[in-house]
This record gives C-alpha cells, structure tokens and sequence, in this order.
C-alpha cells in the first residue's frame, strides 16, 4: 500500500509574516497524509526553522541542472540540501513553458536532485490542445521515457511522479476522477513496460495529481486506485484548505 502524500507548491508567493502564520496553521493538526511544502528559495530557512522536528517535510520548486558554477541565478541541489530539503519540483509546466526546460533538462535536473538525496518531484502534463487532438499518453509518455533513460533502476525506486494537466493548473478546471486515473495508470504501465526488473519500481512509485485540487474534489480523486495524493497550488495557502486536502 502506498501512503497518501500531499505536496503544497507555493508557486512565488508568501512573506516572512504570511508564511509564519501558514506554517503554524498547518503544524498544528496532524494530517492522514504525509504533507509537505515546496516553497520559494529565500523561505527555505524559514521552514528549516519552523518544519524541524515536525512531520512536516519541505523542499523547493526548481533546482539547477548544473552542480556549481558560474551559472548566475541558479541554485545548486547541494545548497538545497545544506536547508533540510526532503523534495524538490522538477518539471513544473510553469518552468517548462516560461523557462523553455525540455525534457532532457527535466531528466538532468531530476538526477542532480537524487545525487544529493532530495527526491524530485517529476511534473508531467499536457496542454487543453494536446488533449483534444488526442495527444495525452505521447506527451506525458515523452516526458517520462526522458526521465527513464536518465535515472538508475535504484535511482527510479526514490522519485515521485506528478501527473498536472497544464489546463486544470489555476483554472479551477480540474480533470475527472477517471482522467486522471486513466493517465495515472498509463503512467505507472509505462514504468513497468521497461523490463521486469522494474515491476517493483512501478508498483511502489507514488504518483501524485496536481490542478486545481481543492478540499471538495480531493476525496474523489485520492480514491483512485493509481492516485497517491495531491500537488496542491492555490489551496496550498490556507492552512485549513491544505489541511483539508491532507485528511481528504
Ligand atoms: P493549482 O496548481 O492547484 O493552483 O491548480 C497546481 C500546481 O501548479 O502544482
């Protein structure tokens, strides 16, 4: 049985002030599902200081493809390590539509995460378009299979997998419980379709679905049998919404 996971992704927003009330809010009743926070870099201290010691885990929202370096405005995954970071975004359709990441920087940025032992959350989705012109499992099965060739059959067995339809990300539009399971389960068939030595891998492999999950459609979609939680944006804000979604 694979244990429920709820990721909040604060995209760029928060304050010291803000966070501070948020971060108690969400420390102050245990959720059924394991929680965590992806939030911006400058706030990584912040919840160092205030997840440490709790069941709370945190990470951030991107991660350089590069170790060090003369790459101005980047942030290495060791550094996210020197911040207790348990996960980091890799992927996000936010990063790979307004920062160009293909898919193979996706995969590097993926394995410079396990190297420093952060588990990337991988995103993969695909876009109103690519939907209607019948285009899902190419799309999503293209930004997987680049995150397989990456990855070690050990390196695999640590990554967690978030399925975003970029048209259900802040629309308020969110996929049916069946279109996401259905993806789910291609996604999960595709993991297993490499060889056998990888049945186990895909078996264990959490896959989390992301866009416009709110506390009213969560139990619905965490009910499915490949759905093993939620990538929370907007609702991730408010501590009750977050909590909700967390015992949902
Ligand atoms: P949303 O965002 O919940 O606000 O739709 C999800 C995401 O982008 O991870």
């Amino acid at each position: 049985m694979r244990q429920k996971l709820v990721i909040g992704n604060w995209k760029m927003h928060g304050s010291l002030a803000a966070n501070a009330t948020l971060l108690a809010g969400i420390k102050a009743t245990p959720a059924r599902a394991r929680l965590a926070v992806c939030v911006p870099f400058p706030y990584l201290a912040q919840c160092q200081a205030e997840l440490t010691g709790s069941s709370i885990g945190w990470g951030a929202q991107d991660v350089s493809a590069e170790t060090r370096g003369a790459f101005t405005g980047e942030v290495a995954a060791p550094m996210l390590g020197d911040f207790g970071c348990t996960y980091v975004l890799v992927g996000h359709s936010e990063r790979r539509t307004y920062h160009g990441e293909t898919d193979t920087t996706v995969a590097t940025k993926a394995l410079r995460a396990l190297e420093s032992g952060i588990v990337p959350v991988v995103c993969v989705g695909e876009t109103l378009a690519q939907r209607e012109a019948g285009e899902t499992e190419a799309v999503v099965g293209r930004q997987l299979t680049a995150v397989l060739d990456a990855l070690s059959i050990e390196q695999l067995g640590r990554i967690v997998l978030a399925y975003e339809p970029v048209w259900a990300i802040g629309t308020g539009k969110t996929a049916t419980s069946a279109q996401a399971q259905a993806v789910h389960a291609f996604l999960r068939q595709q993991v297993a379709a490499r060889g056998s030595e990888l049945a186990e891998v895909a078996a264990r492999l959490p896959i989390l679905y992301g866009g416009s999950v709110k506390p009213d459609n969560a139990a619905e979609l965490f009910s499915m049998s490949d759905i093993d939680g939620g990538l929370i944006g907007g609702a991730s804000l408010k501590a009750e919404d977050f909590l909700a979604i967390g015992n949902a």
